[in-house]
């Protein structure tokens, strides 16, 4: 008798004080951000781990709200002991659903339905109570890309189900690291907070926050959320884009040169804003000829050009990357490899990337460095929308503005890209889009080649005698460049 209620009250006890800080699980960590109206106050997880007979609390973290209601598959709360045995921690203001002694049938999703006056939203969570310990990591959760801009905020969230330490020295551990553009693995940056938790409910549920308060340059790029548990080790990455606020003006600085690096950008788009109203007053007199002139004066400035200048030309492999789907093999193999390998000369590296652009940037961003511009084909009727916003937005991302080559008209997105968030102009800005008709057109390559910088044939002026491989070209635009002078 006495021993029972000794059981009963330590059982008791030990629940209340789990459920003392399983109340504090929505106030601690939250989001800094104090905009008003309904939203989620830290990142949804949406997979709980749970172990049989053991104390397990979820919750619908949110603020600005009327209601919380919450479904187990469908089912509404209060639920049966058939459904479920979690009931609602009153004191978490219906945020917290917790069970002292978990069942395996109380795996399930449970949906919490937030409503004010006007809105509604829904978070469902997947709950797994498990009946042993798990030998390798199981993620919960892991941020998506980011885009911020300089001088942002940015949080990055990782949680995981780490496996028991049953080896004596095996360390279980989650951490964020930063993968540097070589490909290698690092240590963040000092001004990189990493703040790790852990769940009062699960002790094997470890997570971590990356905090940075104002991003810097040093901040863009990939990361991984590494989890290691008795040797088994999990890596998911997430990058952060550069939103990026920079004009960058077709034509204008298209050059030979490097790219990328500390650049004083706002007088170099207060330039090129200029240099485009310049040259686009011209392109409205001469269309025709605006791009071969610019051609032109790019081959001048080329075989004039220093020593360094053509060094820093050798330093990169390739001229140009070329990218494209599986969809458009046939055209960019057929006819516009060719065309740019053996009739203009370009150091060309054939990049194939996947249909669907989720992670083009990723699969962009380590090729880059070897080459000095990037050109991507497109074809944009084989996307929705919203994977044609998605592809735009990763390619405006790339440290090199890219040139889309468009294989079909794009559609409007206008009203899509605002659903989205993000203004259509702020989506294309910095792409320089082109459209192919077909191989032998002539306005495509006049175009698109003062785009690219010039391949380093035209930088070796010394080796005069051999110019001569090109006259075709020299010809045509020195004619332009004496009817237009
Ligand atoms: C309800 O929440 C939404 C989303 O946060 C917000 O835009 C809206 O203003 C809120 N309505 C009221 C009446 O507070
Ligand atoms: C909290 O949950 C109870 C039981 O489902 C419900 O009666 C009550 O209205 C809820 N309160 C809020 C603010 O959602
Ligand atoms: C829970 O949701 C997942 C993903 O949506 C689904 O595959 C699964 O069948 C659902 N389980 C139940 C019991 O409804
Ligand atoms: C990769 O880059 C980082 C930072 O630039 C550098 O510390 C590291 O040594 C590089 N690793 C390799 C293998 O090049
Ligand atoms: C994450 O990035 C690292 C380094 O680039 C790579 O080795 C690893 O395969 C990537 N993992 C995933 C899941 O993409
Ligand atoms: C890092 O974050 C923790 C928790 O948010 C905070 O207490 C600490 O002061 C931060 N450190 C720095 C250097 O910002
Ligand atoms: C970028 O643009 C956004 C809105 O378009 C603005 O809020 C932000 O201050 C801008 N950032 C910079 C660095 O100019
Ligand atoms: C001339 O061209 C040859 C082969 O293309 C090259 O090896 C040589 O360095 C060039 N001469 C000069 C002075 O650039
Ligand atoms: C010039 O080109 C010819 C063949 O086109 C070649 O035989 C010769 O070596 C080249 N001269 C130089 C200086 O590179």
């Amino acid at each position: 008798m006495n021993m029972w209620r000794f059981l009963t009250l330590t059982l008791m006890a030990s629940v209340a004080e789990v459920l003392g800080t399983a109340g504090q699980y929505c106030s601690v960590n939250t989001f800094t951000s104090n905009t008003a109206g309904m939203q989620f106050t830290k990142e949804p997880v949406p997979t709980e781990f749970g172990f049989e007979d053991k104390f397990k609390s979820i919750h619908c973290c949110v603020k600005g709200y009327r209601s919380i209601e919450w479904f187990k598959n469908g089912v509404p709360y209060p639920w049966s002991a058939g459904v479920s045995n979690l009931i609602l921690y009153p004191e978490a203001a219906n945020q917290t659903l917790y069970t002292g002694s978990a069942t395996r049938s109380d795996s399930g999703n449970y949906t919490c339905r937030i409503s004010n006056e006007t809105h509604s939203d829904v978070h469902t969570i997947t709950l797994d109570i498990l009946d042993k310990p798990i030998d390798r990591p199981r993620r919960m959760f892991i941020s998506k890309d980011q885009w911020v801009d300089e001088g942002d905020e940015l949080r990055l969230f990782c949680e995981a189900l780490v496996g028991k330490s049953y080896l004596a020295d095996a360390l279980s551990d989650l951490r964020w690291r930063k993968i540097w553009p070589n490909g290698t693995e690092g240590d963040l940056l000092p001004t990189q907070n990493e703040t790790r938790t852990h769940r009062d409910d699960v002790t094997d549920i470890r997570g971590s926050f990356m905090h940075v308060a104002r991003v810097t340059p040093l901040d863009f790029g990939a990361y991984a959320c590494v989890v290691h548990s008795n040797g088994a080790v999990v890596t998911s990455n997430v990058t952060v884009h550069r939103r990026g606020n920079i004009t960058r003006v077709p034509w204008a600085g298209g050059g030979g040169g490097g790219g990328g690096g500390a650049v004083p950008w706002r007088a170099l788009v207060l330039c090129a804003a200029c240099g485009a109203l310049a040259l686009l007053s011209v392109a409205a007199l001469h269309r025709r000829c605006t791009p071969r002139l610019l051609l032109a004066l790019q081959q001048l400035r080329a075989r004039t050009a220093g020593p360094a200048r053509r060094a820093r030309v050798l330093e990169k492999d390739f001229d140009v990357v070329v990218c494209w789907t599986p969809v458009d093999e046939e055209v960019v193999r057929g006819a516009l490899l060719p065309t740019l390998t053996l009739k203009y000369k370009y150091r060309v590296h054939e990049l194939q990337l996947s249909t669907m652009p989720d992670n083009w940037y990723n699969e962009m961003s380590p090729e880059l460095a070897r080459c000095r511009s990037l050109l991507a084909v497109v074809s944009p009727s084989q996307y929705t929308a919203q994977q044609l916003l998605e592809a735009l937005r990763q390619l405006r991302a790339l440290p090199l503005s890219p040139v889309v080559v468009l294989l079909q008209d794009l559609p409007k997105l206008k009203r899509e890209a605002k659903e989205s968030g993000a203004r259509l102009v702020e989506v294309v800005r910095g792409l320089r889009l082109l459209a192919w008709r077909h191989v032998h057109d002539r306005a495509f390559w006049r175009e698109l080649r003062p785009l690219l910088p010039l391949p380093p044939s035209h930088y070796q002026h010394d080796n005069k005698t051999n110019t001569t491989q090109n006259s075709a070209d020299s010809v045509q635009n020195t004619g332009s460049l004496t009817a237009l002078v």
